[in-house]
């Protein structure tokens, strides 16, 4: 069977009332989502909720990882308002980086994008490296990138599982040094399979559906 990574993206969402709702459902739905060794989930949270999400997973005995959604492209220091590498791996072990929200809101060039994987790598974080499609070049230190088309995302409207697949073939045949490709853009817990089903796609990136509790539950169970 192969490895497959679910992944949890609740951007700017969830205040600490709200995630411990979404826990507590968790906590109930637990027997449902079957813990399977070959499905990595992982929870990337706002960073004021990492402590929290890391307490909790661990209080339900739930096989799970926490990851951050960005870190600073600098080492600890005088950079008002940034969360350094190290910091986020005191709670996690994964985050996100080069999400398209974060290159168009916020100006995040493939430039920067290499000083952040090369911050994260050093302090042991492993990045999961959004890309557009193939011409977005991914560092050389990436081996766990995500497919997320911008039509898809937050728009109800996925990718086809057939198109998701041939763009992923060749997003791993220009980049050998990276070794798990996943789908993101508006996945569900009824489109999860046709996607986690292709030879080639080796998981999700999921967003609005991650945050309702019942909704990202399915998409682990259904994956
Ligand atoms: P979505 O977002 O599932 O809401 O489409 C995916 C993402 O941006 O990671």
């Amino acid at each position: 069977m192969k490895k497959l990574f679910i992944i949890a993206n609740w951007k700017s969402n969830k205040n600490a009332a709200e995630a411990k709702m979404w826990f507590e459902s968790i906590s109930k739905l637990k027997t449902q989502i079957s813990e399977r060794k070959e499905k990595t989930v992982i929870i990337c949270p706002p960073f004021t909720l990492l402590p929290y999400t890391q307490n909790n997973i661990q209080q339900l005995h739930l096989q799970w990882y926490v990851g951050a959604q960005n870190i600073s492209p600098f080492k600890q220091g005088a950079y008002t308002g940034e969360v350094n590498a190290s910091q986020v791996k005191e709670f996690g072990e994964y985050t996100i980086l080069g999400h398209s929200e974060r290159r168009d809101n916020f100006q995040e060039d493939d430039d920067l994008l290499i000083k952040k994987v090369e911050l994260a790598v050093q302090y042991g974080l492993i990045p999961i490296f959004c890309i557009q499609g193939v011409e977005t070049p991914i560092p050389k230190d990436v081996i766990l990138a995500a497919y997320e088309p911008v039509f898809a995302i937050g728009t109800g409207v996925p990718d086809t599982p057939e198109n998701a697949e041939s763009v992923i073939k060749a997003i791993k045949k220009k980049n050998p040094h990276v070794k798990y490709v996943l789908y993101g853009g508006s996945v569900t817990g009824d489109n999860v399979r046709s996607f986690t089903g292709k030879p080639l796609i080796d998981g999700v990136l999921v967003g609005g559906a991650s945050l309702d509790p019942k909704k990202f539950a399915d998409i682990v169970k259904n994956s």
